[in-house]
């Protein structure tokens, strides 16, 4: 079994051997190797591996999944940081504010179709993982367009965004797990347990990935810290904070709320340590990587075999990246 830093290894030098992008057009190409080149935890392909090593040795469609799921990621992050209209990623510029937002679209696009084409050298079972894979892009494209409708309104409440974060972020790294399931002839239960494993790791993800936005440091988390704050994010830290809030809280974080400057960000953080929302968040990750860890001590493979998964877990949990 290997580890998650030697299959970070293995992976990015599979990415440098096998990137898909032509020179030319240069404007669409060169953004796309930019984005992808500023790294990224790589996350997501790793699981896939990971979850296909679970059933015998990494094989070549596992990964072909592997290069699709991240190219995929990266094309939704790329359109991500247009939505958001974040400035920064993985500590450099976003693709639309150093190229230009038709760069950012384009690039995005373009990228989208090159994880398709990836997907496509899968030799087993292409049916059954492309089915899955589309269920997932869709669900991820309902979930971001839940949290751009949720900016705007202010009647959103935790479950709300418990569904919104499930879509927009746990089905990707559960899909991953479950691709790399299938394609190592995993048992039906197995591969449902890791699912839920994943759903489960990524709502704890995306939970720290808001704590991050909020209490993280730039230079370490590589984005604008705030951002969530400063787009009227409905994330679970102002959600909680609402909710645990006295009268006198409440009118300060609602009047916080209609500030349009940076500035009110130090005391929108002040209000989320005051109400206990940090504390409440930093609970709930806990709470959803329980659940996780649970999925994963059902699934009927010898322990030592998943401590590679179990370690991943830990660590995203605890990262500040
Ligand atoms: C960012 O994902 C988007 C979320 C779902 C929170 P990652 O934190 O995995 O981003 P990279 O690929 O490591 O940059
Ligand atoms: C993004 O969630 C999820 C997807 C890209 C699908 P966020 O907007 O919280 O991700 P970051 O914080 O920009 O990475
Ligand atoms: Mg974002
Ligand atoms: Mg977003
Ligand atoms: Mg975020």
């Amino acid at each position: 079994m290997q580890t998650f830093e030697a299959l970070v290894k293995k992976f990015e030098a599979y990415l440098q051997e096998h990137t898909p992008f032509p020179l030319t057009p240069e404007n669409l190409y060169e953004p796309c190797r930019y984005f992808l080149s500023l790294g990224g935890k790589r996350v997501r392909p790793v699981l896939c591996l990971m979850s296909n090593e679970l059933f015998g040795e990494i094989s070549a469609d596992a990964w072909h999944a592997a290069m699709g799921i991240e190219l995929f990621h990266n094309f939704t992050l790329i359109h991500d940081d247009i939505m958001d209209k974040a400035p920064l990623r993985r500590g450099k510029t976003t693709v639309h504010e150093r190229n230009g937002l038709t760069a950012g679209i384009l690039c995005g696009d373009v990228m989208n179709i090159f994880a398709y084409a990836a997907l496509g050298r899968i030799q087993q079972n292409l049916p059954t993982l492309l089915q899955l894979f589309n269920q997932t892009a869709i669900e991820v494209c309902e979930g971001q367009q839940l949290d751009m409708d949720f900016e705007s309104r202010e009647d959103i409440r935790i479950e709300d965004y418990l569904h919104m974060i499930r879509l927009k972020t746990s089905v990707l790294l559960a899909c991953s797990l479950q691709m790399g399931a299938i394609i190592g002839h995993a048992s039906e239960e197995d591969s449902r347990l890791l699912y839920e494993f994943g759903v489960n790791l990524g709502l704890a993800f995306q939970l720290r990935d808001d704590y991050l936005d909020a209490f993280g440091a730039e230079a370490e988390t590589g984005k604008q810290q705030g951002g969530d704050i400063l787009a009227h994010k409905k994330t679970y830290l102002y959600l909680k904070a609402l909710e645990l809030a006295n009268d006198l809280q409440r009118e300060n974080i609602q009047q916080l709320q209609r500030v349009m400057s940076t500035e009110k960000v130090q005391d929108m953080l002040q209000m989320f340590r005051e109400t206990g929302a940090e504390d409440a968040c930093k609970e709930a990750v806990a709470q959803y990587s329980q659940q996780a860890f649970s999925a994963l001590n059902s699934i009927q493979i010898e322990e030592d075999r998943k401590k590679p998964l179990r370690d991943l877990a830990n660590y995203l949990l605890h990262r500040k990246s």
